[in-house]
C-alpha cells in the first residue's frame, strides 16, 4: 500500500514514527481498532510522499521534519524528501493555472507511485460545490477564490489516472459534497471522511446513545478542549474554528433525535500541554421521576497519537475498497472513523454502533444504508 500525505504536520508525523516502530518490533497495535481483523498487513503500509507548504519542512527529509514532534532519534525505511504543495491563495488577488498545478502533483504521484493520499493539511474553511459541474467550473476558469486547498488536492487524485483513494482526515467538506463524491465515482477514486473521528467527539457521541436509549433527557452538554498543538493554534482562528464547529455539532441531533444547548468545540490553546490536551465534559439530564443527574469527564488525551491510530485502518480499508472497485464514498468505514461521515445525507451514528457496521463491510456483507 503505497501512500502520499498532504500535510506533514504532528498527525502525519506520528504516523511515520509509529508505523516504523511496529515494523522495528519496537511497539504493538494499541490503538489501531482493527489491527488484526482487516487482512492487509499493517507492515506493509508503505509512505512514499508527502506535499507541505511549510518553508522550514519543504526541501527537507521525513527524518528532519520529525524531530520536532518526536526527540528519540528514528532511522526510516523511506526517508522521503516533503514536497511543495498548494498554497491557500483565496482572497490574494493571484493568478493561478490549476490545470499547472494539478499536471505538477500529478507528476509526483506517479513517481512516488502513488494509490492512497492522506490528508492532513491545516484545518481551512471550506464550502461544498453540490454540483460537479460547478466544481468543473471553477477548476476551468482558475477562480483561486472558491476553491481551498482540500478540494484541489481532491481533485488532483481524482484527475489522476489510476484507481487511487482521498482519505480526508480534516473538517472540509470532501465526502459531504455530492459533487466530489460523483466525481470520485465517475474517475474510480475512494473518498473517506469527513474529519477523524479522535478525542472527545466519540466518546461524547458513546455517551449521548447511552443516555437515549435509557430513555433521559439530556438538558444541555458543555464539552471543553484546550491543547497547546498547532492544530489548536491554528483553530483559534474564527473562520477555522466555525469549520470544527460545524462537524462536531452534527452529532447532538443525529444521536438524540432531538437538539439541546451545547458547546462543542476546540476551546482553547494552551502552549504547555502540548500535544496532550486537557478534555473536560459536562452533561445534565432528568432521568425517572424528575430525577437530576450529571455525568462530569476530566481527561487528557495526546492528540496526534489518537488520528494517526485510525488512519492506520482507513489506509488498509482503502486498499480494499479500491479492491472491490467501492468508489465514492463508503459510509459504514466513515460512520466509524469521522466526526461528520459522508455522504451529505448520512447521519452520525454513536461510534460502538458504527464499529459493527465497520466490522461487517470489512467481511463482506454490506446491506448498510446511508441514512
Ligand atoms: N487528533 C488530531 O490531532 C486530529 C483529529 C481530527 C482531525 N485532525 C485534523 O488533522 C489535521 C492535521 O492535524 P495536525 O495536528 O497534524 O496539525 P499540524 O498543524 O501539526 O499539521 C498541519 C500541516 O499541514 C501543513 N499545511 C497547511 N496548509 C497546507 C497546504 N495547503 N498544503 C500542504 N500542507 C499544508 C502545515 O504546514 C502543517 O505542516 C488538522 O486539520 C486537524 O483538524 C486532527
Amino acid at each position: 500500500m503505497r501512500v502520499a500525505i498532504f500535510g506533514q504536520g504532528y498527525v502525519a508525523s506520528i504516523l511515520a514514527v509509529g508505523l516504523q516502530r511496529i515494523k522495528n518490533g519496537e511497539i504493538g497495535y494499541e490503538g489501531i481498532p482493527l489491527a488484526d481483523c482487516i487482512p492487509r498487513k499493517i507492515e506493509d503500509i508503505e509512505l512514499t510522499t508527502a506535499f507541505d507548504i511549510d518553508v522550514s519542512k519543504v526541501g527537507r527529509r521525513l527524518s528532519e521534519v520529525v524531530q520536532a514532534y518526536w526527540h528519540d532519534g528514528i532511522k526510516f525505511e523511506n526517508d522521503y524528501e516533503v514536497k511543495l504543495g498548494y498554497e491557500d491563495m483565496r482572497g490574494r488577488g493571484v493568478d493561478v493555472d490549476f490545470e499547472e498545478v494539478v499536471g505538477q502533483l500529478i507528476d509526483e504521484y506517479r513517481r512516488a507511485d502513488v494509490e492512497i493520499f492522506v490528508n492532513l493539511i491545516t484545518t481551512e474553511k471550506a464550502e461544498p460545490f453540490e454540483d460537479v459541474q460547478e466544481l468543473k467550473r471553477a477548476i476551468r476558469e482558475n477562480d483561486v477564490d472558491r476553491v481551498s486547498p482540500a478540494q484541489l488536492y481532491f481533485y488532483s487524485v481524482a484527475e489522476y489516472e489510476r484507481p487511487s483513494a482521498f482519505i480526508n482526515c480534516i473538517p472540509s467538506p470532501i465526502a459531504n459534497d455530492p459533487a466530489c463524491v460523483e466525481l470520485a465515482s465517475r474517475s474510480k477514486t475512494v473518498i473517506f471522511g469527513d474529519d477523524g473521528a479522535s478525542g472527545a467527539t466519540p466518546l461524547t457521541a458513546d455517551l449521548l446513545a447511552h443516555l437515549q436509549q435509557r430513555g433521559r433527557k439530556v438538558l444541555c452538554i458543555s464539552q471543553f478542549n484546550i491543547g497547546g498543538n498547532t492544530d489548536f493554534l491554528s483553530l483559534m482562528e474564527p473562520e477555522r474554528n466555525a469549520s470544527k464547529e460545524t462537524t462536531k455539532s452534527s452529532i447532538v441531533s443525529d444521536i438524540l433525535g432531538y437538539d439541546v444547548p451545547h458547546f462543542i468545540k476546540p476551546t482553547g490553546y494552551l502552549e504547555p500541554l502540548g500535544d496532550k490536551k486537557f478534555v473536560a465534559m459536562h452533561i445534565p439530564y432528568i432521568s425517572f421521576n424528575g430525577a437530576e443527574d450529571e455525568l462530569i469527564i476530566n481527561a487528557r488525551i495526546n492528540d496526534s497519537p489518537a488520528l494517526a491510530g485510525l488512519i492506520v485502518d482507513l489506509i488498509r480499508l482503502a486498499a480494499l475498497a479500491i479492491e472491490r472497485n467501492e468508489f465514492g464514498t463508503v459510509y459504514p468505514i466513515n460512520a466509524f472513523y469521522m466526526k461528520m461521515p459522508g455522504p451529505k445525507e448520512a447521519r452520525a451514528i454513536p461510534k460502538m454502533f458504527a464499529f459493527e457496521l465497520v466490522k461487517s463491510w470489512v467481511y463482506e456483507t454490506p446491506s448498510i444504508k446511508a441514512t
